[in-house]
């Protein structure tokens, strides 16, 4: 596996609170909780944000982490996070994998935080839905099981196309990312109905961008929280 440069940015004190109980209660989900679906109703909720610190939080306890950017439809991963390989060479990605170009460990970049590996969602494809229903997609994530301790998977919005619910079909559990005053109660009410509807536990809810208090200079702070998901989410398949 070739090795990639990452630029992290660094976390506010509420979401670095809200990721320590995030973290808390995967880990007390159980070891059958390994690969965790990330969602969200529409984009900018703060999904990329929540997987790639819990990732990094992950690592901090000693946990190997692979992150798969499956927003195939519209990453910004790569762009955001100034991702390199150390000799300038292309990154390839979750789209060459899945349309047969290059093999899984072609695409799983290791990060320099120890134990994080990433999988970039690579270019736009015309038919996303159609190319993770593949085989391939099946036998990455089986492949993923058996190599790292989490698997965490960036989704595409569910508001935005059947994705996320024909990636369910191969995780354990999935985390819904709202953003305060970003998304209508239905909306996010679809979300779950969805993610119900695809079979999959709902392990929790991140409720990010909460609007904490307004400063004249520095204008809003914004916070998260994590909310538990009950008994009803802990249930099993
Ligand atoms: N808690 C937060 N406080 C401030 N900005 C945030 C927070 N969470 C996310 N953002 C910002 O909001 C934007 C969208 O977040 P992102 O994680 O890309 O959302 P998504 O993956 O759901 O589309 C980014 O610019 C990100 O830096
Ligand atoms: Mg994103």
């Amino acid at each position: 596996m070739e090795t990639v440069k990452l630029q992290l940015k660094e976390q506010s004190y509420t979401l670095k609170e809200t990721l320590r109980a995030l973290k808390t209660n995967i880990q007390f989900c159980g070891d059958d909780k390994k690969v965790i679906l990330f969602t969200s109703a529409v984009p900018n909720e703060g999904k990329s944000t929540v997987v790639m610190d819990l990732a990094r939080s992950l690592t901090d306890s000693k946990k190997s982490v692979l992150v798969i950017d499956a927003d195939i439809r519209k990453s910004v991963l790569i762009g955001r996070m100034r991702a390199k390989t150390i000799d300038g060479r292309e990154i390839f990605g979750l789209s060459h994998y899945l349309s047969g170009q290059k093999r899984a460990s072609d695409v799983i970049y290791v990060t320099e935080t120890n134990g994080m590996c990433v999988l970039f969602a690579g270019p736009t494809v015309p038919n996303p839905t159609e190319m993770l229903e593949k085989r391939y997609f099946a036998e990455l994530i089986e492949f993923a099981r058996e190599q790292f301790d989490y698997v965490l998977i960036d989704c595409p919005p569910m508001g935005a196309a059947i994705d996320a619910a024909v990636i369910a079909k191969h995780c354990d559990g999935a985390i819904i990312v709202v953003s305060q005053g970003g998304v209508n109660s239905r909306a996010i009410m679809n979300v779950k109905h969805q993610l119900e509807n695809a079979n999959i536990p709902i392990l929790g809810a991140v409720l990010n961008k909460v609007r904490m208090k307004k400063n004249s200079y520095y204008g809003h702070y914004y916070g998260s929280y994590y909310g538990a998901y009950g008994e009803e989410g802990k249930k099993d398949k």
